[in-house]
């Protein structure tokens, strides 16, 4: 607020995006701002295009339609410019790629590096500290592949953070992860949001949700709902997001 930070707010907009892989409409005119300084909650049933969503905004997927811009960027202006820290749904993951736990941190550092690209007492120091904050900091020579599904998780929200990206996008971060780890990130991603950061992040954990988020999307190829947790969390709002019929509702 106070304009003390050198980057400005980086507010994620998607305009009308639309995602069609072959016959299949993963997202169907999208609609949605998510604003720095909170942490947004993006709720589905499996195949509502959640990652498909995530992957229009880094630009990983090209919309067929629409479009989106961070902090009034294109996506890959974006990422070039190390605004956005993405931690993949694990099935995105190639855990047999034969790198060290501090080397996956460090790739978040990459677009700080200088022209020698060769990390400097800085980066070291940022990658020790993100690995602190996600209690992985005994692990860091161990190979990626050598951890558990909630310590790999852990190791992608410390590439995050290394990389002090404006924008987190974070996948299903709970997934396979244990309460402890999950209460360490659900506080950490808070701590990043306080900091001004827009945090956009997927979960099936609706009982987590009043802790973790301060707004709440539900998403089923289209934004059936922005708003409050509390009123997505009401039953017809989660049967409409998860396609459940009730007496009475004939949205259209
Ligand atoms: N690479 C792809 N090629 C073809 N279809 C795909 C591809 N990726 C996703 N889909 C389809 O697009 C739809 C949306 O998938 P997406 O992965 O975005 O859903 P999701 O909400 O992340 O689901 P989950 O909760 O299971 O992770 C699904 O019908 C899925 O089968
Ligand atoms: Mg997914």
């Amino acid at each position: 607020m106070s304009g003390s930070t050198a980057a400005p707010p980086a507010g994620i907009a998607v305009t009308g995006v639309s995602v069609r892989y072959r016959e299949i409409v993963a997202l169907d005119d999208v609609h949605l701002t998510v604003a720095p300084g909170r942490v947004t909650a993006l709720i589905g049933m499996n195949g509502s295009g959640k990652s498909t969503l995530f992957k229009s905004i880094t630009g990983m997927v090209r919309p067929t339609a629409g479009e989106v811009t961070i902090g009034g960027q294109t996506p890959a202006a974006a990422r070039r410019r190390g605004l956005v820290g993405y931690v993949p749904q694990s099935e995105d993951i190639d855990a047999a790629f034969p790198v060290s736990v501090r080397e996956v941190v460090m790739m978040g550092r990459y677009g700080h590096l200088g022209i020698t690209r060769r990390p400097r007492a800085a980066d070291h120091a940022a990658v020790d500290a993100a690995l602190a904050r996600v209690e992985l900091s005994d692990l860091g020579e161990r190979q990626i592949g050598e951890l558990s599904g909630g310590q790999r998780k852990r190791a992608f929200v410390a590439r995050g953070i290394a990389q002090d990206a404006r924008v987190l996008l974070l996948d299903e971060p709970f997934a396979g992860v244990d309460k402890k780890s999950e209460a360490t990130i659900v506080r950490l991603l808070r701590e990043l949001a306080a900091d001004g950061r827009t945090v956009l992040v997927s979960t099936h954990d609706l009982h987590a949700l009043p802790t973790l988020a301060d707004e709440a999307v539900l998403l089923l190829r289209r934004v059936v709902f922005q708003g409050s947790v509390s009123e997505a969390l009401r039953p017809e709002m989660l049967g409409r997001a998860f396609g459940l019929e009730f007496p009475g509702d004939h949205a259209a």
